[in-house]
């Protein structure tokens, strides 16, 4: 599908439908709108009176023009309350209209961006939404399906109107980046709705590959021999109980210079979690496919990277692996000794997901990162603390923290801290090896976190638990049930807007 942006009036456009969105109860239209209303009989200005369209979020009505030479149908869309606006609202009303044009078929559209600037929301930031509320809302799992034709999208082209010359080339450019994001969303999500047997610890190595052949990024898989040689004893020993083999992935997007800071996304990859010998329960387990949604995100985000080509060097590692049950699987008691060299009780072999991330986090080491940042559906205790609408937050560096916020909020793939003090590290101590691999029954996703900063050395670092976030059980405006994509969108926020981070390498100086 084609995003197409051009500079015209509305009314003199002969599409098949425009839409038009509009806030709750506004009682004159705006004026960037009376040409379209007048050309089109009052269709508009009628139907805000006559109470056919109030303007709540995401509340839809479509006009049929009867007229030739202007868009045959006008779809008004609410974005409810002026007072309340926000892009994620204006990506809502987008992905709805879009959702009500692919319902009735419709193959060239457009939508007017009539405001330039609307209180403190730029055109910028319309467009980032408009297009990914389109892009995102079509988004249609149908891999396994053998009846495609049917659910297949039937937009050709998507035409966004300005009505001002001077945003055009604006517009335009955030158009094409934007869909480049959306794409590598659309991407994250086909790769974890999969099955857990098709999307192997191999494929998603495979998925790597491919994505470096592509763009030129540098991409290394380690297998099990070059994981014994630098002692991953963390993914070697999750993996012990499975017939897939388990994979390290690095990615490398430039090389590290002076004047730009290296960045290391480290995503959890556990292909399937079944628990282990601590068997998880039978109901909901096959969300457990989900498991590498960390590591989905990770690709995803490359994949934006690598094409949007920002300024700094970017590494990703995605240690990749099943969490299964066998003769050979990891035991609870065990004692296992991690990449860093620190030596981890097993008290429960469900609690895999921080053991793969030690050695990522001890393997990052090397790059001397300025920031780190892993994200992991690591714990239920997240889900059960902050719900499904924002993923935890846990880090060191405060500097990060606060730039992770600011893209999750931009994104809308919102973030929320929850303290990592010392005190809680006392929850992971062991009696007889350095740390266990789980916390007790308070504080499940603080302990987790914990163990992961056991291995974190003096770099900046943020913890993302996506637990509540990596799928949605119902469809909303622009995410269908099932995998959300999340940490993509935030990923390439946070890199595209990254200063240089102005501490980071002076303290490690010392
Ligand atoms: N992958 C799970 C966490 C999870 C649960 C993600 C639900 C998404 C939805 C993780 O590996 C796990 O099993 N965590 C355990 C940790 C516990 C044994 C300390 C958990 O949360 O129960
Ligand atoms: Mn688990
Ligand atoms: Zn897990």
């Amino acid at each position: 599908m084609r995003i197409s942006v051009k500079f015209g009036a509305a009314e003199k456009e002969s599409t098949d439908v425009i839409v038009i969105s509009l806030f709750e109860n506004v009682k004159k239209i705006p004026s960037e709108l009376s040409s379209l209303d007048k050309a089109s009989g009052g269709f508009i200005s009628n139907s805000l009176q006559n109470k056919d369209f109030t303007g709540k979020l995401n509340e839809t009505v479509m006009i049929p023009t009867y007229k030739k030479s202007i868009p045959k149908r006008i779809l008004l869309v609410g974005l409810g309350k002026a007072t309340g606006l926000s892009s994620d609202k204006i990506r809502q009303a987008a992905g709805t209209a879009t959702r009500v044009i692919q319902g009735k078929k419709f193959k060239n559209p457009s939508m007017l961006l009539y405001k330039t600037e609307y209180k403190g929301i730029s055109i910028e930031d319309t467009t980032r939404s408009v297009v990914e509320g389109v892009l995102l809302s079509l988004y249609n799992f149908t891999m396994y399906k053998t009846l495609k034709k049917k659910d297949k999208a039937t937009i050709n082209n998507f035409t966004l109107i300005v009505q001002k010359k001077d945003v055009l080339a604006k517009v335009k450019s955030v158009a094409k980046n934007t869909q480049t994001v959306a794409e590598a969303v659309c991407f994250t999500r086909d790769i974890v709705n999969m099955a857990g047997s098709d999307a192997t610890p191999t494929f998603l190595a495979n998925k790597a590959k491919e994505i470096a052949r592509k763009t030129g990024v540098k991409c290394r898989t380690l297998s099990r021999p070059d994981m014994k040689k630098l002692g991953m004893g963390g993914i070697l020993n999750v993996s012990r109980g499975s017939s897939q083999p388990p994979k390290f992935i690095i990615l490398e997007y430039n090389t590290r210079k002076k004047n730009s800071d290296t960045i290391v996304l480290i995503g959890k990859g556990v292909t399937f979690d079944s628990g282990g010998i601590s068997l998880k329960p039978g109901s909901g387990m096959d969300l457990m496919k989900a498991d590498m949604s960390g590591a989905a995100a990770v690709l995803g985000a490359f994949k934006a990277i690598s094409n949007l080509k920002p300024a700094n060097h970017i590494v990703g590692l995605v240690p990749c692996t099943e969490n299964m049950p066998s003769g050979s699987a990891l035991k609870p008691g065990d004692i296992i000794k991690c990449m860093s060299g620190k030596t981890v009780e097993i008290l429960n072999t469900d609690a895999e997901g921080r053991l793969i991330l030690a050695d990522a986090i001890a393997y990052a080491k090397r790059y001397k990162p300025d920031a780190v940042i892993d994200l992991a559906t690591l714990t239920g205790a997240c889900v059960a603390a902050l719900g499904t609408f924002t993923s935890g937050m846990l880090g060191n560096n405060d500097k990060l923290k606060e730039r992770v916020k600011h893209a999750g909020e931009k994104s809308h793939e919102r973030v929320w801290e929850l303290p990592l003090w010392k005190e809680y590290y006392e929850l992971i101590k062991s009696n007889i090896a350095d740390i266990k691999n789980t916390g007790g029954r308070y504080a499940g996703t603080i302990t987790a976190a914990c163990f992961l900063g056991e291995f974190v050395e003096d770099f900046p670092w943020v913890h993302l638990d996506i637990a509540g976030t990596f799928l949605v059980e119902k469809d909303t405006p622009y995410i269908r049930k099932g995998a959300t994509g999340v940490g993509v969108r935030l990923l390439t926020r946070l890199i595209l807007d990254w200063k240089k981070m102005p501490d980071a390498r002076k303290k490690r100086k010392k």
